[in-house]
């Protein structure tokens, strides 16, 4: 995706050099920076600051910090030790573990000095087929969007709503719900996304509208709880939300504020899909609500908000009262019995074990 004429993607790496440059998340929509990865450390940093955000390229972060750190240290301990420490750095998006099991699975059984090349030629990988993956999802759901278009009789914009950002920003590229987006947009489908601002960390705020503004597709910012509204008054044809992780069962774990809209759109009778690479589903897990830890993150993200300060400055303002205590849950799990259905880079299935089966043979 292009900024400003330029064209990015949220990741990559000069094939002459062994570290990372990234951009830094924690800045947009008010400056566009970038952030050189020098070693695991710093990419265990951010991950964890949210500098980089969105399942697929926590994934994808997480395989370049497991190469520069065997590039530091190819020891049979630290094949292992880097594996925790990286995974630990956010623990509901399981993409970053179903990286990092790729990655060590292509070192684990060479000789210590092979190791720092094989895991690079490996992140150079999944980075490369995060895009391919991301782009045949987008083809996918832009269909769904297709169908909506033609059953209006073509006669007006699809509305689509969507949660959190899930765009090229939380990939390498496209991104998953708003990649299906990008898609019918560049197809000649009228879109127009109504974009939760996704308290408290303001995702859809500051990155999703930065996104779709940048790429001209038309969208409005409302605040998280004027979905239902909007869904009881007709304004919503499709919700279109991400995942960080998806069961075996098609449980669907994606940024808090997630399963509130999905039951809206049940009441509503407004179709909910679920827009997810293959890398997303956790296939040993069944049950999400019971089983998926969610990350609870820092209090101040809740008590206090970012913004920009006339003077261009970038700050950090409080909220609340001091001292307010504060819960701050990131994710929660939709029941698959809410989805009307996963779209992935295989195909749409209904939100189902059979249906996942039936896309992913090869999983048993
Ligand atoms: O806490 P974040 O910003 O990393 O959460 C991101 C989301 O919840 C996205 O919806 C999800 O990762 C899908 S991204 C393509």
């Amino acid at each position: 995706m292009k900024v400003d004429g330029v064209a990015y993607r949220s990741i990559w790496r000069d094939p002459s050099e062994t570290t990372v440059t990234v951009v830094d998340q924690t800045l947009l929509p008010h400056r566009f920076d970038t952030l050189k990865l020098m070693n695991v450390a710093d990419a265990i940093d951010a991950i964890k600051r949210m500098v980089v955000r969105g399942a697929p390229l926590i994934g994808v972060t997480g395989a370049y910090g497991y190469a520069m750190a065997l590039r530091d240290d190819p020891s049979d301990a630290n094949v292992d030790a880097a594996f925790d420490a990286i995974n630990a750095a956010r623990p509901t998006a399981v993409n970053l573990r179903w990286a990092l099991e790729i990655m060590r699975q292509e070192v684990r059984d060479l000789a210590p000095d092979d190791r720092a090349v094989a895991a690079y030629v490996t992140a150079d990988r999944l980075r490369a087929e995060d895009i391919e993956t991301n782009g045949a999802i987008a083809e996918q759901g832009a269909r769904l969007v297709r169908e909506i278009y033609e059953a209006n009789g073509r006669s007006r914009p699809v509305n689509i709503l969507t949660h959190c950002n899930t765009g090229w920003i939380a990939c390498v590229d496209w991104g998953t719900a708003l990649g299906v987006v990008y898609r019918a947009h560049d197809d000649g489908i009228p879109v127009h996304v109504w974009v939760d601002e996704t308290r408290p960390r303001n995702q859809g705020a500051s990155l999703t509208t930065w996104e779709l503004g940048s790429h001209g597709v038309p969208h409005t910012l409302i605040v998280d709880n004027a979905g239902g509204h909007l869904m009881q008054h007709g304004q919503v044809d499709i919700c279109l939300v991400g995942a960080d992780r998806v069961t075996a069962s098609g449980d669907a774990c994606n940024k808090i504020g997630t399963y509130l809209k999905a039951l809206a759109a049940k009441d509503n009778h407004v179709p909910f899909y679920v827009v997810l690479p293959g890398s997303t589903i956790d296939w040993g897990m069944q049950d999400g609500v019971a089983e998926i830890e969610i990350e609870e993150r820092a209090s101040d993200e809740v008590t206090h908000i970012s913004g920009v300060a006339g003077d261009g400055s970038i700050v950090k303002v409080r909220l609340a009262p001091k001292g307010t205590k504060v819960g701050n849950p990131a994710f929660d799990v939709t029941p698959a019995r809410l989805v009307t259905g996963l779209v992935t880079e295989r195909g749409v299935a209904p939100a189902s074990r059979e249906g996942l089966r039936a896309l992913y043979p090869e999983k048993g």
